[in-house]
Formats: structure tokens, sequence, C-alpha cells
């Protein structure tokens, strides 16, 4: 059968696949409760107007409210020549209360009606993903101030550099976290905005005040422009930028807990409640959350790449190009949600293996920067020095001795310069502490710098 909502100038049915081909309604139905919540603004606008009367609008927003009761309780039968979840929705509107259902879409097209949905539905989803981001930078915050003295190696090219505390590092995540947030915030301003009224391209004629839609539905303002107003989707690639950007942070922090968990490293365990076992080999502990997450961020980064192409060279204004931009949406949506869910059950869970972080920082001389800076300090210009300490390395290579465990005697040998007071900065302890400024790895400052994160984020 044609679809009753645009078949009066088509003198044949729609073809049986075309009409499966062309419908969204198996997946657009995750849109219901934002469309009945769009289309009561737009009746009580219509209303207050004078294009309905208030009758008119009860009947309507009854109608509706009785559907949103139907959907909920999975009583709702979805129709798929009704292609979408706006038609289905307005045709069960005029089976319940007749032909006064059927006025619902004047000055309104679909156009502008699924702009206003799926706007309306990121804004809910980005409200729940804040809440959840919220919650991983808090815990996250809370666990480094409780590790401000932990001491581990720091690595460049993932070879031991230079000792810092854990607690240093788990505010490096954090910050990357902070900017996923600004960015998170940011598009949520250009996601505010209401298409409805724009109809299906250029306006309507009728005397709709888009102001009070927009204040209805929460909407910061009426989108500007008519034609922009239906056909953009930049909120879309928006928010799977700052989901891919995410996603890229959690990826890095997936693979370092992977690492730390693996007996080469033994750095942290992980409860076993976040892990799971192998169906062959019976010692096995898996860290499958973290290597989950950073498997994921590939279809994220996948529908941020599927978005700009849907985009790319589509003309003014609307497209059905567009109807393909739910899924990779919901898809993004969903994942970066639970992938924040998992980290934010599991990184105040994570437990340091104190012992074993500072003896992997005790190894690979992660101090010599300290000796040549001690050095210079005594005079020395630090080109000199580093050839002086790199000579100890060797020197400790040879003999499998860390410079801390070297005697004064064995150190003087490179350098005449080296007193007793060398052992002061060769410690692990001296080290770290000795970094001490904004930004730096002591663990006064690691304090400092997560009583700053706490309060920035709660003036969020
Ligand atoms: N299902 C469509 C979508 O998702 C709704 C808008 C359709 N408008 C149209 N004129 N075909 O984009």
């Amino acid at each position: 059968t044609t679809n009753q909502s645009w078949g009066g100038r088509f003198s044949e049915p729609t073809d049986a696949f075309v009409a499966r081909f062309t419908a969204s309604v198996t997946f657009d139905q995750r849109l219901a409760r934002q469309d009945i919540q769009g289309s009561i603004a737009h009746a009580t606008m219509l209303a207050r107007v004078g294009v309905l009367t208030d009758e008119e609008r009860d009947a309507i927003i009854n109608g509706l409210t009785e559907i949103q009761g139907e959907i909920e309780r999975g009583e709702f039968n979805w129709s798929v020549p009704l292609e979408d979840v706006h038609m289905n929705i307005e045709a069960r509107l005029t089976d319940k209360i007749g032909i006064t259902g059927k006025k619902l879409h004047t000055g309104r097209s679909r156009n502008d009606q699924v702009a206003t949905d799926i706007r309306l539905f990121m804004r809910d989803e980005i409200d729940v993903i804040e809440v959840e981001l919220k919650r991983l930078r808090e815990g996250m915050i809370e666990l480094a101030d409780r590790e401000a003295d932990t001491i581990m190696p720091g690595f460049t090219h993932l070879q031991t550099a230079q000792p810092v505390t854990f607690g240093h590092h788990l505010l490096a995540w954090q910050e990357m976290l902070a900017r996923d947030h600004e960015r998170l915030l940011d598009c949520r301003k250009r996601v505010n905005v209401l298409p409805l009224g724009a109809a299906a391209l250029a306006g309507t004629t009728y005397p709709i005040d888009r102001h009070v839609t927009a204040e209805l539905l929460g909407f910061d303002r009426p989108a500007e422009n008519s034609l922009d107003a239906v056909s953009d989707r930049d909120f879309a690639i928006e928010f799977t930028s700052f989901a891919s950007i995410l996603m890229m942070h959690l990826s890095r922090m997936s693979e370092e807990l992977v690492l730390w968990t693996s007996a080469q490293f033994n750095f942290i365990d992980l409860p076993d409640r976040f892990c799971t076992g192998s169906s062959i080999m019976p010692q096995k502990k898996n860290p499958d959350v973290p290597e989950l997450v950073r498997g994921k961020t590939g279809r994220v980064y996948g529908h941020l790449m599927g978005l700009l192409t849907l985009m790319k060279s589509q003309p003014l204004a609307y497209n059905k190009d567009n109807q393909e931009d739910k899924e990779p949406l919901f898809d993004a949506v969903d994942t970066v949600r639970d992938c924040l869910k998992a980290f934010a059950d599991m990184i105040p869970a994570i437990e340091p293996k104190k012992d074993s972080m500072y003896e992997a920082a005790r190894r690979g001389f992660s101090t010599a920067t300290d000796l040549a800076d001690y050095l210079v300090r005594r005079g020395v210009a630090f080109r000199d020095a580093h050839e002086i300490v790199g000579q100890s390395v060797a020197y400790g290579l040879k003999t499998q001795k860390d410079l801390s465990e070297m005697s004064l005697e064995e150190l003087q040998q490179f350098s005449t310069i080296i007193e007793q007071d060398v052992f002061d900065v060769l410690t692990l302890e001296g080290s770290v502490a000795a970094r001490n400024h904004i930004g730096g790895t002591a663990p006064d400052q690691v304090r400092a710098a997560a009583q700053r994160a706490r309060e920035a984020l709660s003036l969020l």
C-alpha cells in the first residue's frame, strides 16, 4: 500500500523492497520519547498562536501521552510501511483521537521534526555521559591523591626515564579527561539550538512563535536559518569528534593498564570482577575491560569518519542521506557511555603494587639526570656532566649496580667533584621531591594539583 501520509500523488504502491529499504523505524524508534516531547511543544505553541484550539491541543497532548505509555509498556505496534518513528506515532495519534490528530503536523515537516528529535536525544545523552565523565574524573583525582607518594618509573620511548609518582601519572590522565569534558560541554551548546519552525526548508506561512517552542523544549534559541536548520548535522560530527578524542585517551589508559597488569610490569592488580579467565589456561586472568575499551575505540573513529563522509558534498537542504546519521550516532553514544562507566567503576579499584613499582624505578638508572644536575650545581657544564654520568652508567651496566648502589669511591672515578651528599639526590624519593614546581612530580605538588583539579571539577 502507498503510505497514507504522502500517498496522494502516487499512482502505484511503493515497491515492497523499497518500502523496507527506505524505512528507518527499526532504529529511529529510539527517538520516540523525544519525538513526543517535540510534538507536545509544537502543539502547545500552535494553540498559543491560535492555529489550534485549546481543546485540540489537549486532545493531542493526551493522545501523545497515552502513546508514550504504550511504547514504554512495549504495547506499541511499530509498522515498517509507516516508514519512521514520526509517522508511526502520528498515525497512531489519528487512530486514537481522529481528525484532530491530522492537525498536529500543521506548520511542521519531518525535516525539522527529525532534526529536533536528534538534538533533544543528544542533549539527554550528553547529560548522562557528563555524569559518568565526572564520576571517572573524581575517582581518578582521589586515587591520585592517595598515591601522591607512590614512586614508579616514568617512561619515554617505553624505556625507563626518570622516577615519577603514581599520583602524578594519574593526574596526567585526568588532564586529558578535563579537556574532553570541556569539549563535551562546548558541543552541547551547539546541540541545544531549535530547528523546529524551519518546516521542510523555507519556514512556514503560519504565525508560529519559535521562541515559545524553544523555551518549552529548553533550547537556548531557535536556529537562525531554516535551510541550515534542517540540513545541519555538524553537532553529530562534533559529538563523534569529542567521542573519538575521548576514546583515544581511554585507549591510551587501557594500554597502560594492560601493560601494568602483566607479570613483566607487575605494577598493579585489577580486582577479579573486572577480569575474565581462559577456557584452556587455568592460570590466566585477563584484563578484558581495558582491552575492550581499547578495541571499541576503532568503531567510534569509524562513526566519525562515516558521518563526515555522509555530510560531504550534500547540497542544501535536507536529503534522505541524513537518515543515515542515526545508527552511527546511537552506537557512538552507547559505546562512550559504557566505556566511561567501565572506567569510572574500575579506576578507583586499581590496587597499586607499590614495592614492585619502586623496584622497577630503582632499576634502569632513572636518577641519572639527577646526578648530572648535581654536577651542574657544582659548576660542571651540562654536556660534560652528561658525559660523566654516561660513563658511570656504563660502569653500572658492567658491574650490575644502580647509581645509588655504588660507593663514593666508585663514583669519584668519574668525577672528583662528587661528595657524600650525592646520595641525597640519587634516591628515588630525593629525585621526585626535587621536581617541586607547578606541573612537577613532587608529592606535595601532586597533592596540590589534586586539590586544584577537585575544585575545577566542582565548578562545572
Ligand atoms: N526518517 C527521516 C530521517 O531520519 C525523517 C525525515 C524524512 N523526511 C523526508 N522528507 N523524507 O531523516
